[in-house]
């Protein structure tokens, strides 16, 4: 042992810090539930539960490159989303999922003391990668009743920043849809976050499911926003880590001095390109998925002592009524059937359902007729 205590060489934030809790993995899940992997019916997580078209898998299978570095520069991406999605390749960022871009993006603008503002509930990312910077997080609850913005307090809470005796407010995060209401941001609620003096985030992770154009070419117009985007959720590819932002110039400039050269591994860099290719098999996937959104939605509208919120991605949000949501949410645990509960003020009292396979909506449906 050592004669002093390494311990207190570590930055005092990180040790101030709770981890995060993350979703358990499978298969310690299915050793602690006596289930087979496959007959979970893992809906707390908001994956796509038919993974990416036949053909990554494949291209991933037959690649013979493994052993060369990845290209750190990502070109071929993302010439290929540049394509799709009109915006120029130079404004195209790629990370390790989004997750990575979020807390690159933090880690830019977040000195201790700074600010982010945080419109809960949402996406808890935003608010644990502005702690890891030792920022403060300024929350601007969404209304309670149907967890719209309560833009008003935004702009105040955004001008206040600036004048009052804290630090500023750098970033503003919005997820849209946002995870996890589903709550869709309208182009009114865009243009005044737009307005602020600060860096406006939009997190598209669900923009698929939207059936809403993205807000990707809005780039190029506002030199304060940044829009994310991510393969883990329409592409199925959350176990390959890949997603992709798009920054304006002036930000791409530092981004390429700030990241890490190779990010991105080259099966996610394989997996992401052959599912652009199959593009046409992805959308039909994605409208299943809507599909099945409908059909879980009206299910849970037809059980007594739930209260499902309207959504516009691949989740509903539930809030029960007359029992404790706890308990709805290890009835179903012990029948191998994984959903999402919250132990925060804000959705106290809330289970979230993520969309599964047919048979899975069924299976979630018929647990929760047999509580009634
Ligand atoms: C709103 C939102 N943004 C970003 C992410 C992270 O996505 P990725 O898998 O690309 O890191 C998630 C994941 O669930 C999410 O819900």
């Amino acid at each position: 042992m050592t004669a002093f205590d390494p311990s207190t060489l570590l930055n005092p934030v990180i040790k101030s810090l709770s981890a995060y809790k993350p979703v358990e993995p499978l298969d310690s899940l299915s050793t602690e539930l006596g289930f087979r992997v496959e007959d979970l019916v893992k809906l707390d997580a908001n994956e796509n539960p038919y993974g990416p078209p036949r053909s990554v898998l494949e291209a991933l299978a037959s690649y013979d490159w493994y052993h060369i570095y990845p290209d750190s520069a990502q070109t071929r991406l993302r010439e290929r989303l540049a394509a799709l999605h009109g915006v120029p390749e130079s404004m195209i960022a790629v990370g390790s999922g989004s997750d990575e871009l979020l807390n690159n993006l933090s880690q830019m603008f977040l000195l201790p003391g700074d600010r982010i503002l945080d419109m809960p509930p949402t996406f808890l990312m935003y608010s644990s990668n502005a702690h890891l910077y030792g920022a403060e997080v300024v929350e601007v609850p969404r209304r309670p009743d149907d967890y719209s913005l309560n833009v008003e307090a935004v702009e105040a809470a955004v001008l206040d920043g600036r004048v009052g005796d804290g630090g500023p407010v750098k970033i503003v995060y919005a997820a849209t849809p946002n995870n996890p209401t589903g709550t869709w941001l309208t182009d009114g609620e865009c243009e005044r976050l737009l307005d602020l003096p600060a860096l406006v985030v939009l997190d598209e992770a669900y923009i698929e499911f939207a059936g809403e154009p993205s807000r990707v070419a809005r780039v190029a117009e506002h030199d304060n926003l940044v829009v994310l985007r991510t393969f883990s959720k329409a592409v199925g590819m959350a176990g390959l880590r890949l997603g992709w932002g798009v920054f304006p110039d002036w930000l791409m400039e530092q981004f390429w001095k700030f990241k890490q050269p190779y990010n991105v591994n080259q099966a996610a860099l394989v997996a992401g390109l052959t599912g652009l290719e199959h593009w046409s098999e992805v959308r039909m996937v994605v409208d299943r998925i809507r599909a099945g959104q409908r059909q879980l939605w009206t299910g849970l509208a037809g059980i007594s002592f739930l209260d499902p919120v309207p959504s516009a991605a691949n989740f509903v949000l539930c809030r029960v009524r007359g029992r404790s949501a706890l308990e709805v949410r290890d009835g179903l645990r012990r029948q191998g059937i994984l959903v999402r509960y919250y132990d925060t003020p804000l959705l106290s009292g809330c289970i979230r359902i993520s969309v599964g396979r047919e048979d899975q909506i069924d299976r979630v449906l018929t647990a929760l007729q047999e509580m009634e």
